[in-house]
């Protein structure tokens, strides 16, 4: 076995090449300098040279506001990438495993289980929508994973994103009337690893749905019990409308995981922080 990673710096696909490595498990990850899925060519004569024998898809155009006004961008790769990767997946015999969001959803819903009908509201959602389908006209065997409001110890996200501003700010904003399940990529990349064999969609999550606002707080909490120095005093909650994101999100994207066993995310978050601090020092 030898899984081909797409994606080096992201933040799943660094969980998984540190996953792969503490496994013993044998992998490739390619950049997009190296593999750039929008370049048909190239991808196809991957297929030819790299010897592999799982595709894990961990490339995506993941900026959900900017995608409002790229939607070609988002789309190029979210949809058509995902296209031309599962055919020539099917054709060649590899297996293929692909990650989707629960911005395919509308938000509706108090959850979200695997079968549950999409409605994505925002054009990230929509181009992740189309890379699903177009993931299972191509190759009906292939695997889906959906997760939501990933953070992780690589990358640009939430997390990171709060330890600045509660270190440079006194007082902070943040959404309360949205709701998700945060997932640590690092349990997402040990979940996925469990079922690479396996076809069809699955939800995978960390348990203890919160709001961004309730998000924040827990943050603070594990930032203040570790001694951190911070400047802020007051974290306030504010509405969406109030808070003027570009894109529409979901009110609640809580997915529904019963395929799984799932963690809560504050071990992760305890991992993230702890590694963050110490980058700090
Ligand atoms: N982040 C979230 O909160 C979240 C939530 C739900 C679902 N997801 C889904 O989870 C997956 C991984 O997300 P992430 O947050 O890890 O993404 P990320 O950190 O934004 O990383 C995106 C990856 O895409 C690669 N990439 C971009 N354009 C490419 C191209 N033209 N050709 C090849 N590779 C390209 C980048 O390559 P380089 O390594 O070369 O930069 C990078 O590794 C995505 O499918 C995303 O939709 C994410």
């Amino acid at each position: 076995m030898r899984l081909w990673i797409i994606g080096k710096r992201g933040l799943l696909s660094q969980a998984f090449q540190r996953k792969c490595q503490e496994k013993g498990i044998d992998y490739l990850a390619t950049s997009r300098k190296e593999v750039d899925l929008q370049d048909v060519k190239s991808v196809k004569a991957q297929f030819e040279t790299l010897m592999f024998t799982h595709i894990i898809n961990c490339s995506g155009y993941t900026a959900v506001d900017r995608a409002e006004e790229e939607s070609e961008a988002a789309h190029a790769l979210n949809g058509e990438a995902v296209e031309l990767l599962a055919r020539l997946a099917k054709q060649h015999g590899k297996k293929m495993i692909h990650f989707s969001t629960d911005y395919v959803f509308d938000g509706k819903a108090e959850e979200y289980p695997e079968g549950a009908e999409t409605a994505p509201l925002s054009v990230y959602g929509k181009s992740k929508e189309r890379g699903e389908k177009k993931l299972f006209e191509q190759y009906p065997e292939a695997c889906l994973v959906r997760t939501s409001w990933l953070f992780g110890r690589d990358g640009r996200d939430f997390v990171k994103k709060m330890v600045e501003m509660m270190q440079s700010q006194e007082d902070i904003r943040v959404v309360s009337d949205q709701k998700g399940r945060p997932t640590y990529a690092d349990d997402l990349a040990e979940a996925v690893l469990s079922i690479l064999d396996q076809s069809g969609i699955f939800h995978f999550a960390n348990s203890g749905p919160v709001s961004w606002h309730e998000w924040a707080l827990a943050i603070r909490e594990k930032l203040r019990a570790k001694n951190v120095p911070l400047r802020c005093q007051k974290i306030h909650a504010v509405s969406t409308e109030a808070h003027g994101a570009r894109a529409p999100r979901p009110k609640s994207s809580v997915l529904a995981t019963e395929k799984f066993d799932t963690p809560h995310w504050e071990a992760g978050l305890e991992e993230v922080l702890s590694s963050v601090i110490s980058s700090l020092k």
